[in-house]
């Protein structure tokens, strides 16, 4: 069988329908239980259900096969991992967000993330200095209340930026779900890894 980790959440439900459309999965993916592993003897795939920022670890370790997860994930923590195909959904962006009209006094930039990594290296880019205020979560938040003076995190609707009245103030990158595999896996179950993704990049709309 092949092992394949799935993002629970937003972007599970996206790839849950892709899967569904590629012939993989079925209908069982999509039920809202509290098991979080679905077999499909019929494809041959077993599913672990995880946190999205957590798909990219089972597959490095190797207890997952394969697995589908956001670009920005993988520009955060750089897994040793290969990309296979740009799944083309759960598009949103990467920005650096805060209050309407801020404008960078010449103190050092407060920037709160959940992705430091990104954070940095995009600043670095442009030598900047800034103040890391790394948060796991609602990192909204930060700016209202003080904590930073800006926010760099993923937009997908924006409604979240407009209910906490903070606008896009720059665009750093477009982001979207990635199917990846475990290096040893893609030598071992080889076929099986390619069969699925054939069928996913068959139902790749761009
Ligand atoms: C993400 C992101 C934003 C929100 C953007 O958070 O960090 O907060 O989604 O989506 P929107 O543009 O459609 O409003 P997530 O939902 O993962 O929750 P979190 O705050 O717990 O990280």
């Amino acid at each position: 069988m092949l092992n394949m980790a799935l993002p629970k959440g937003r972007l599970g439900d996206k790839v849950f329908s892709m899967l569904e459309r590629a012939g993989y999965g079925g209908a069982r993916l999509a039920e809202n239980s509290r098991c979080l592993v679905v077999e499909d003897e019929v494809s041959e795939v077993r599913y672990f259900l995880v946190k999205p920022s957590d798909v990219a670890i089972y597959v490095l370790h190797g207890a997952a096969d394969v697995g589908v997860v956001g670009k920005d994930i993988l520009l955060e923590t750089t897994p040793d991992v290969y990309e296979l195909l740009d799944l083309n959904i759960g598009i949103c962006r990467m920005v650096v967000a805060g209050r309407e009209g801020f404008t960078p006094s010449r103190r050092v930039l407060r920037v709160a993330t959940k992705y430091p990594n990104i954070a940095k290296n995009y600043y670095d880019a442009q030598n900047k200095e800034i103040e890391l205020i790394a948060l796991n979560g609602s990192i909204e938040l930060a700016p209202i209340v003080g904590l930073s003076d800006v926010i760099v995190d993923i937009v997908e609707t924006g409604s979240t930026l407009q209910a906490n009245q903070l606008v896009v103030l720059e665009e750093i990158m477009p982001i979207s779900a990635r199917l990846i595999s475990n290096i040893a896996s893609y030598k071992f179950k080889n076929a099986a890894i390619q069969q699925l993704k054939k069928a996913l990049a068959r139902e790749v709309t761009v």
